[in-house]
């Protein structure tokens, strides 16, 4: 049993059936089975990142998943960006599996919403701002995590995390999740002290052991600084649309490869060919010209020091919260 300090208990634990208010980002590729139970057996939120994965991943990752634990876990699906009939085949398989609860993002889909809460499923949106936030919860979410500019991945919104959050806060009606820009105990208490209910984690997951991203990422996330990271359209290839994303600066955000063929090969992830300016980042096993893929990582990298365990990463958070908290107290007598 985990002592939390007094403004992380907040309902969102009984909502979600966690001990700790902490939930994995659902990062594709990057956010598998291993990850997902180190930070349910930690205590947190699993969240197994399964955008446009075939269904028969989606059921092997569910199956490992309940196989190590039996903790509280969603899969993350991004229906704009998923071809109609994959999608429709993604949920109909996750409905199979009886999975509770799902993360969506991006353009809001009031439709799936709406069916997946007379399914009885819990529905978690994630949101880059007021439209989007007011649209997922009269569909019926259940919780909203807002994302803040600062995230790492494709960015919804420009506004950042704390000027963002406690507008949603103050026009919902259900619990708040924050996202972007934290990855230390300081910066948690930060959003649980603007009406967060509970904070989703992306960087500071990727640079653990368990996670699927390649080595190399994870080391360029240890040593990036927050303005290191790039707001751009240039990775577009995979995605419906030329959507924004935060990564780590690169010969292709630095604009070499911009008379490039589109079509250049520039390695290989499970023997599929990866293009440039494609949305896969390099995974386990990746290979080729890895710093010139999508390197995605937010400005949290700040906050990031060190490739740990999820457990580590969790304890640090906490004993940082404990500090902070006894810090203030101090300060203010
Ligand atoms: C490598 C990576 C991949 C991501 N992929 C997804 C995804 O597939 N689905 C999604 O909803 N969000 C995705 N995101 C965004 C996260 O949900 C979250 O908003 C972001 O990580 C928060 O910022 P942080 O990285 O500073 O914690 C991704 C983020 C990263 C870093």
């Amino acid at each position: 049993m985990v002592m939390l300090p007094k403004p992380l208990r907040t309902p969102l634990l009984h909502t979600l059936g966690c001990e700790l208010p902490i939930m994995l980002a659902g990062m594709g590729g990057v956010s598998r089975h291993q990850l997902a139970a180190a930070v349910n057996q930690a205590g947190g939120f699993g969240v197994l990142g399964m955008v446009r994965e075939p269904v028969e991943r989606i059921r092997q990752e569910v199956e490992a998943l309940r196989a190590i634990n039996d903790g509280p876990f969603a899969v993350n699906l991004i229906p704009a960006a998923t071809e109609r009939r994959l999608l429709m085949d993604q949920v109909a398989t996750c409905l199979a599996l009886q999975v509770d609860a799902f993360v969506f993002f991006w353009d809001v889909d009031t439709g799936l919403v709406q069916y997946l809460k007379q399914e009885g499923k819990q529905v978690i949106y994630q949101v880059g701002n007021q439209r989007d936030a007011d649209l997922a919860q009269s569909a019926g979410a259940d919780v909203l995590i807002v994302q803040g500019h600062e995230a790492g991945g494709h960015v919804r919104g420009t506004t950042a995390t704390l000027s963002l959050l406690p507008q949603v806060v103050a026009n919902s009606d259900v619990p708040v999740v924050a996202s972007g820009g934290i990855a230390s105990g300081g910066a948690m208490l930060a959003a649980f002290s603007m009406g967060a209910q509970g904070v989703s984690l992306g960087s500071a997951f990727l640079a653990t052991h368990e996670a699927n991203a390649h080595s190399h990422h994870k080391q360029r996330i240890v040593d990036a600084r927050a303005d290191d990271t790039v707001y751009t359209t240039r990775f577009s290839r995979n995605w419906h649309e030329p959507a924004p994303v935060r990564v780590l600066s690169n010969a292709v955000t630095r604009g070499d490869y911009d008379e490039a063929d589109p079509d250049t090969c520039i390695g290989e992830q499970d023997g599929q060919p990866i293009y440039l300016f494609s949305t896969d980042s390099p995974l386990t096993g990746a290979q080729g010209k890895l710093d010139d893929m999508a390197l995605f990582c937010g400005q949290s990298c700040s906050q990031i020091n060190a490739i740990t365990s999820v457990q580590q990463r969790i304890d640090t958070l906490l004993d940082e919260v404990h500090i902070r908290i006894a810090a203030l107290y101090r300060d203010s007598r």
